[in-house]
């Protein structure tokens, strides 16, 4: 099979990655299904009126935000303002049967492996066989989440892991298992290289690939020493960002970018599949992030992580 045959899509979450999975693959051509969980809270205005979930009002509603999350076409030469018309939101409960229609079904739910299993049982459940299903964990094992799939299933299945945001950044990192055709690893680099502009590392599936890995020590560290020698984020971002010429990638812009919920899930994951000490006390979880998450502050996704994102560069957390 070509990569030019796959003309659908399926996104599953469309939190932070799946929004932005979903609008490049529809700005490169494909029809795409944008499913998440069915919504459990209504507003008040909503509950005042005796609205349900069930209600179209509601459904609009939540359909419409889920699009509101995707990111604007820009810079608007590169992008067909066309896109967004190809992006169906939904959600798994109602909309399940829609995966059947799609070629490439990319899982981006939440950083939990047995959330993620629920999820992969049930695109097997309504997929066409013979069709492709990526995840795009951060560093899961991605073997771990096919168990009690069909064989066929799981020859179809890798990780493609795009990274953040999924428009502008050029690597990702196609993890297959054990079981993974030959076939689905070339087709997937193919799609990512010539059809959505990538650059394809094929990564082994250890905690985290290679970038994560890598990214996510370097994080640790940042945050330990900012810590430590008591400077604010903007000084540590002063002097991890334009001055190491990563103008927008400072750390704790990134960290608030990425979202620091997910980022605990990141470092968490590290961790716990680590049989050596010296390295469970690296990818210690910072209290710091426990802290923020407790209180709501989960980066630029709530409004507010490291920085409040209302005041612009202020709001120190400290
Ligand atoms: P997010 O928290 O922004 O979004 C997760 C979405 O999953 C939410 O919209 C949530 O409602 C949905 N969800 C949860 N349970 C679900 C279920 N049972 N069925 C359907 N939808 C469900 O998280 P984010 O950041 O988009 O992460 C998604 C995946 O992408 C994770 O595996 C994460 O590790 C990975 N990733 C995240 C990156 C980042 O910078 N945030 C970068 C690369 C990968």
């Amino acid at each position: 099979m070509k990569s030019s045959s796959i003309r659908s899509a399926a996104v599953i979450g469309s939190g932070v990655m799946g929004a932005g999975i979903a609008a490049h693959l529809a700005n490169a051509g494909m029809r795409v299904v944008l499913l998440d969980v069915a919504p459990t809270q209504l507003t008040a205005e909503e509950e005042k009126k005796g609205l349900t979930l069930a209600d179209a009002a509601v459904r609009n509603r939540l359909a419409a935000a889920a699009v509101a999350k995707m990111p604007k076409a820009q810079p608007a030469q590169l992008y067909d303002p066309a896109w967004v018309k190809r992006i169906t939101p939904g959600n798994l409960s109602d909309h399940l049967s829609l995966i059947g229609d799609a070629d490439w079904i990319v899982e981006a739910v939440v950083e939990r492996l047995d959330v993620k299993r629920e999820v992969l049982a049930a695109i097997e459940s309504a997929r066409r066989p013979g069709t492709l299903i990526s995840t795009n964990t951060s560093g899961l094992s991605v073997s771990a989440m096919a168990e009690g799939r069909s064989l066929e299933f799981r020859r179809h299945f890798a990780a493609t892991h795009f990274f953040n945001p999924p428009r502008y950044m050029k690597l990702v990192e196609v993890v297959p298992t054990e079981e993974t055709d030959p076939e689905t690893v070339a087709l997937l680099t193919e799609l990512c290289e010539k059809r959505l502009g990538k650059g394809v590392v094929v990564a082994k599936d250890t905690p985290n690939f290679i970038a994560n890995r890598i990214g996510t020590y370097g994080m640790l560290v940042t945050l330990s020493d900012t810590l430590e020698h008591g400077l604010t984020v903007e000084e540590a971002d002063a002097l991890t960002g334009p001055a190491m010429g990563r103008p927008k990638t400072a750390t704790f812009r990134m960290l608030d970018l990425v979202g620091l919920d997910t980022l605990i899930h990141v470092v968490d994951n590290v961790r716990e599949r680590s049989a050596d000490d010296e390295e469970k006390a690296i990818f210690a979880r910072p209290e710091i992030l426990s802290a923020l998450v407790s209180q709501g502050r989960l980066g630029e996704k709530s409004g507010a992580g490291f920085y409040r994102k209302q005041r612009g560069a202020g709001g120190r957390s400290r």
